[in-house]
């Protein structure tokens, strides 16, 4: 990730008087004086004060987010919590029914559907169990976006798709069928076809569900090596603790509609928060109960009594 120099961060401080109060990436705060933001911490997309339900059931309500460019961020949390609707948000696939999310200075649900496809192109998107064409090659699927958003010609068509499998470790794979590689090789395919369009923002729905310990490491690598070597934004969607940990900067720890503990991924570790406990120590009870909840079991065994 590319770093400031110490020197413009710390030019023209402002005097604040709470800076306790300060917003995630609002610039440094030291001794009741705030920093501005330097330019490479902009933020590059906000979710202010969102509400978002299927029907009548709010799945997410009052959501602030926010996301700097060149962090890869986090968000986490139990399943149906609402991580892959506020990615879909996000991606302008759904509309908040309150609130704005703000790619740049866009308001995505605000847009024509040309504005629309203009915004997604600058977004990849690895979606949840996102699955490869199977009647296409490796070759063919990274070519894929390149083809449908671009008019560029094929020889440099195949000079970036040649240069985004390189970047997976899978330039020797391009003429393989999705059905002759291994599944981690096949999220290492997606992940190319995701970057192929050298997006600002990259969104991964579960980019580590059924990969052995070894593509885990691989996958978790290429996420994070591939953002900073764009310069990108990413987004992970996911429940892998050690994994997702290991490469965040920042994490947004979504329960009950919103969210309830954001922080750098030592800062939730050291977290006291029973919530955030279970998850990290994968205990079967805590705040998520184990039983779903019901009659008592006394009642359900007709043998009376209390539970
Ligand atoms: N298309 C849909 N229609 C109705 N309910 C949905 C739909 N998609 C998701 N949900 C519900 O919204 C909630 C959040 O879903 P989701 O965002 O997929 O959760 P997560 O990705 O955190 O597991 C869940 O309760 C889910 O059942
Ligand atoms: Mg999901």
């Amino acid at each position: 990730m590319s770093k400031i120099p110490k020197k413009e961060v710390v030019k023209q401080p402002r005097q604040s008087t709470d800076c306790a109060q300060a917003p995630y990436n609002s610039g440094s705060c030291v001794n009741g004086i705030s920093y501005p933001v330097p330019a490479s911490f902009e933020t590059l997309l906000e979710l202010r004060d969102v509400d978002f339900g299927y029907g009548d059931r709010l799945v997410l309500s009052n959501l602030n987010m926010r996301f700097t460019r060149g962090q890869v961020v986090a968000v986490m949390g139990g399943s149906g919590c609402g991580k892959t609707t506020t990615l879909r948000l996000i991606g302008g696939l759904v509309k908040a029914s309150r609130g704005q999310v703000m790619f740049g200075d866009q308001d995505v649900g605000k847009q024509t559907r040309e504005g629309l496809y203009g915004l997604r192109r600058r977004m990849g998107m690895l979606f949840q169990f996102g699955a490869l064409f199977t009647d296409q090659t490796v070759y063919e699927n990274v070519a894929f976006p390149l083809r449908e958003h671009t008019d560029l010609p094929e020889e440099l068509i195949r000079d970036l798709v040649l240069m985004k499998l390189n970047a997976v470790g899978l330039r020797g794979a391009r003429d393989f069928a999705p059905s002759g590689i291994s599944g981690g090789m096949a999220r290492r395919v997606a992940l190319a076809r995701a970057s192929a369009l050298d997006p600002e923002l990259m969104m991964y729905d579960e980019p580590f569900a059924g990969l052995d310990p070894i593509s885990l490491g691989i996958t978790a690598k290429l996420i994070r090596t591939l953002n900073d070597a764009l310069g990108a934004t990413s987004i992970i969607v996911s429940h892998d603790v050690p994994e997702t940990f290991s490469i965040a900067d920042y994490v947004y720890f979504v329960a009950n509609g919103g969210i309830h503990v954001e922080g750098t991924p030592a800062e939730l570790r050291a977290s006291q928060d029973p919530t955030v406990r279970q998850f990290i120590d994968g205990t079967p009870d805590g705040p998520f109960k184990f039983h779903y909840a019901s009659e008592s079991l006394a009642a359900d065994f007709g043998i009376g009594g209390q539970a």
